[in-house]
C-alpha cells in the first residue's frame, strides 16, 4: 500500500464518524449521531459528497456513507468532522453485507452515485434484484432508491429491472444536464460526476421505490435469499 493511502487508513481508525465493519449496530445507530433521526443512506459514496452535501442541509437527517474504499471514505469524513457535521458518518463494508447492519425499516431513503457500472457482470450491479432484495430489508415502506450515473448499460438496465419487480418510477431524467435539471440534490457533483462531465457524458438519473409486493429472485439468488447465506469476498481497500 503506498504511502498515501496508509496515512488515511491510519486516519480512519482515529475518526469517530468512521466504523469499519462494526457489529451490534441494528437499532444501535443513535450511539453514532447522538439522535434517532431516519438514516439516508449513499451507496458506493467514494469519497462521499452527498452525504456530506446532504447533510449540510438536512440537520434533522442523518446521513451514512457506504464503501470498501475507506482511503475514499477518508475525504468525506475529514470533510464532516471539520464542519462538524455530527449527522454525516461513515460505513466501511461491502453492500453485500447491509442487511448486518440494520433493523426493518431503519433506513429512509437510498442515494446509488455513480456505482461501478458492472458491465461484464450484472449481478454485482448495485440496482441487480439481489441487491434490491437487500434495500427491502432495511428500508421504510415506499422509500425511494436514487441512481445518478453516467453509464447508459447501468441506466437501462436499472429501468428495466424497475419494470420487470413492479417497481414505481417517481423520477426519472435521461440527461440532467441537458433538461437544466441538475438542481437540488442533483447538483451536488461527486469527483466521478466531474471527471464524467470534463469528459462530456451525459448524466442519467432514476428514483423509483420498490414493489408493495417484494422483490422477486430467482435461481441461484432465490437460494441464497433462503438459505440466509452470503458467499462474497471483502477486499482490503
Ligand atoms: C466509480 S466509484 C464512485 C464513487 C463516488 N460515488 C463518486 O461518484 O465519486 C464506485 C465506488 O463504489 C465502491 N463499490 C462498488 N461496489 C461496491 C460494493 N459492492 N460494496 C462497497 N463498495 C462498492 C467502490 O469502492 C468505489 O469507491
Amino acid at each position: 500500500m503506498g504511502h498515501k493511502k496508509l496515512v488515511k487508513f491510519q486516519a480512519i481508525e482515529t475518526y469517530r464518524n468512521v466504523l469499519q465493519h462494526p457489529e451490534n449496530m441494528p437499532g444501535n445507530w443513535g450511539t453514532v449521531y447522538g439522535n434517532d433521526n431516519p438514516i439516508t443512506l449513499e451507496l458506493a459514496c467514494g469519497k462521499g459528497e452527498y452525504s456530506v452535501g446532504l447533510g449540510r442541509v438536512h440537520a434533522n437527517r442523518n446521513f451514512l456513507g457506504v464503501d470498501i474504499k475507506g482511503n475514499r471514505i477518508y475525504t468525506g469524513a475529514k470533510t464532516a468532522l471539520e464542519e462538524n457535521l455530527t449527522n454525516v458518518a461513515y460505513l466501511r463494508t461491502h453492500i453485500s453485507h447491509i442487511t448486518k447492519y440494520f433493523n426493518a425499516g431503519e433506513v429512509e431513503e437510498i442515494w446509488i452515485i455513480f456505482p461501478d457500472p458492472f458491465l461484464k457482470k450484472e449481478s454485482n450491479r448495485l440496482t441487480h434484484p439481489r441487491y434490491l432484495y437487500l434495500y427491502e430489508q432495511i428500508l421504510k415502506p415506499g422509500a425511494r432508491i436514487n441512481l445518478k450515473t453516467d453509464s447508459k448499460e447501468l441506466y437501462d438496465f436499472t429501468l428495466e429491472t424497475i419494470e420487470s419487480q413492479g417497481c414505481t418510477i417517481h423520477e426519472n431524467i435521461a440527461d440532467i444536464y441537458g433538461k437544466g435539471l441538475a438542481t437540488g440534490p442533483l447538483a451536488i457533483q461527486t469527483f466521478y460526476e466531474k471527471m464524467h462531465l470534463a469528459d462530456g457524458r451525459t448524466i442519467y438519473f432514476v428514483s423509483f421505490s420498490l414493489p408493495e409486493g417484494g422483490v422477486k429472485l430467482t435461481g441461484r439468488f432465490n437460494k441464497t435469499a433462503q438459505s440466509g447465506t452470503e458467499n462474497e469476498a471483502d477486499n482490503n481497500e
